[in-house]
């Protein structure tokens, strides 16, 4: 079977993650008992190296900051085989940022600072599509009108596109997006772009039909977290089931099972294979701390899937 190639439009971050026994509230301050680290993330970059970990030619279009930490970055981009090609360095903004909180139980929370990320422009998002891609994903962590840009161009092309709508934004014109081939919202993003949450199946697909009629989407895919996904298609639904792990670390599970279950699409052409296999991937990343550091191989995930079985 021929490699499969894929574009990721979208974020480079360093991530600065503190653990913290709670999130304080207003006007409190939680003294943290473990340390501090500045580690690779950002959605576009983790999704990249977790495509590539799983056996895909990945390009990345980003932008960093003419700083040490985008230096950092391109360095680790090129030890894990990733196509450089579309990645500028920004004469104005920083590197992007992430401060992630990181609870015990695996839970986070994240403020980003994009920086250089805001810079991607039309041009960057045009030549990128030179490399030809089989499918290309995008987030919402770059700016509306790259995200915009990248849809224009994939449709223009005939290059099926992925949305991994984190971090969701409420007026984001998802009309504009045209024809989305799979749209992977989170529970939390899901809320925030159809006002349901989706905790019931009746609730999933109530979110599901809310964004089928808000754009032309082929799959609608719900990452649920512990509870697995749910898979929509306009007629029929599916939940795969979750693996059952220890969460360490939650950060980036998202950004691995969007690369996954494109990698596993475009591989087989069946989204269900596709999203059990994201699924694991998903699974195996947060049982280890950071972003890109958690993300695994393909001979780790197959055999993950085989021990679980037995
Ligand atoms: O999805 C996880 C990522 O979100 C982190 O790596 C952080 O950089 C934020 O972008």
């Amino acid at each position: 079977m021929s490699v499969k190639r894929i574009l990721v439009v979208g974020s480079a971050n360093i991530d600065f993650l503190m653990t913290t026994p709670y999130v304080p509230s207003e006007g409190e301050t939680v003294i943290s008992e473990g340390a501090y680290t500045f580690v690779p993330g950002g959605k576009g970059a983790n999704t990249a190296v977790a495509a590539a970990r799983l056996g895909a030619e990945a390009v990345f279009c980003a932008r960093v900051g003419d700083d040490a930490y985008g230096d950092r970055l391109i360095n680790i981009y090129r030890e894990n085989g990733i196509d450089l090609r579309y990645i500028k360095t920004d004469r104005l903004e920083q590197t992007g940022l992430s401060v992630v909180m990181l609870e015990k139980g695996g839970a986070n929370r994240i403020i980003v600072y994009p920086g250089a990320n805001r810079r991607i422009n039309d041009n960057d998002i045009e030549n990128a599509f030179y490399c030809y891609p089989d499918a290309v994903i995008t987030q919402f962590e770059i700016g509306e009108a790259a995200v915009i840009q990248t849809a224009r161009v994939a449709n223009t092309e005939g290059v099926p596109l992925i949305i991994d709508a984190g971090p969701a934004r409420r007026d984001f014109p998802l009309a504009k997006l045209e024809q989305v081939e799979i749209l992977s919202p989170n529970e939390n993003e899901t809320e925030i772009l159809t006002g349901i949450r989706p905790t019931t199946l009746d609730d999933c697909l109530r979110a599901s039909m809310a964004l089928m009629n808000a754009v032309d989407i082929k799959y609608v895919v719900l990452k649920l977290g512990a509870r697995g996904c749910y898979i929509y298609d306009g007629k029929y639904c599916d939940i795969i089931s979750p693996y059952d792990v220890q969460p360490v670390d939650t950060t980036a599970a998202g950004d691995a099972f969007t690369a996954a279950l494109t990698h596993e699409y475009l591989r087989t052409g069946d989204i269900i294979t596709a999203a059990r296999f994201a699924n694991a991937v998903g699974a195996l990343t947060v049982t280890k701390v950071g972003a890109i550091s958690s993300l695994p191989t393909r001979k780790e995930v197959e055999q993950f899937i085989i021990d679980s079985i037995s």
